[in-house]
């Protein structure tokens, strides 16, 4: 038996045995990442955020939203009755980081999408009291005051493109997008048109409710609105999921 004395004070076993608890820690870590593409369930649907939700979803963390929301169902009944389906691994395949949290001060936005109108979002964000009296979430007043600044959002999607993010740049590119998200996603995956489309969605969907401008607002609520919805749920049987588990 190897007293705990005779490792500390023998400073080239403990090196040796403190690299082998870490090479196995390591390993643990590091192995089924070669295997992520098999762990990974396949998902129709998932898409990268076009330029504008991804805009909204930098404004997101510049408020630290996820300080108080989590975006992250459990696969538990009380979970899903509350919130809809649990998260897929694939919901954030596209999210660098992710923004599954770790508090809930507020409830979980995960599937928000589509839960409430853009003007419902709007006035919440304005002032949570007014349409939520018990609310104890922050006003965010500025985030339909201020212009949005996308200026940057053709490196914002080069940046992401790098870890991985299909955002294209060269016809090849934009052709593989075409295959596998169809041609209207393709199109807002591209880098090249990025300002152009951002400006496209914010006019027609009027998200903040103020035709002439385009805030921070758009784009949040854009963001907001595109939350748990790519999936289309009843496409898949009720056990498809479970098997990723
Ligand atoms: C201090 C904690 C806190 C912060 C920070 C916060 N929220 Fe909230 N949020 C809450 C609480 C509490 C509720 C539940 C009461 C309500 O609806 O206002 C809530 C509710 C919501 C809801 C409605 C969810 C639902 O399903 O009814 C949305 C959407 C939302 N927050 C978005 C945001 C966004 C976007 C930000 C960042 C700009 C943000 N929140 C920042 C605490 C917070």
């Amino acid at each position: 038996m190897i007293k705990h004395e005779s490792i500390e004070t023998n400073a080239g076993l403990l090196i040796i045995l403190t690299l082998i608890v870490i090479s196995i820690g390591g390993l643990v870590e590091i192995v089924p990442l070669f295997f992520i593409n098999e762990t990974v369930e396949e998902v129709e649907g998932v898409r990268p955020y076009s330029a504008l939700e991804l805009r909204g979803r930098d404004i997101y963390q510049r408020e630290g939203c996820y300080l108080c929301h989590s975006q992250m169902i459990r696969p538990f009944r009380d979970e899903w009755l509350r919130y809809g389906h649990y998260s897929l691994a694939a919901e954030s395949k596209y999210d660098h980081p992710f923004q599954w949290g770790s508090k809930r001060t507020g409830p979980d936005l995960a599937r928000v999408g589509g839960k409430y109108s853009n003007e419902w979002h709007v006035a919440h964000l304005v002032n949570p009291r007014d349409v939520v009296p018990q609310s104890i979430m922050p006003n965010y007043p500025w985030l339909l005051e201020t212009e949005l600044d996308f200026s940057d959002v053709q490196d914002r999607m080069r940046a992401l493109k790098k870890t991985g993010v299909p955002y294209s740049e060269t016809q090849r590119e934009l052709q593989r997008n075409i295959d596998e998200f169809g041609a209207e996603v393709a199109a807002r995956l591209d880098i090249l048109h990025a300002e152009e489309n951002l400006m496209q969605q914010a006019l027609a969907n009027n998200y903040d409710g103020q035709r002439a401008r385009i805030t921070e607002m758009d784009a949040l609520v854009a963001y907001l609105q595109v939350l748990g919805t790519m999936v289309d749920f009843s496409k898949y049987d009720e056990g498809y999921f479970t098997e990723f588990r």
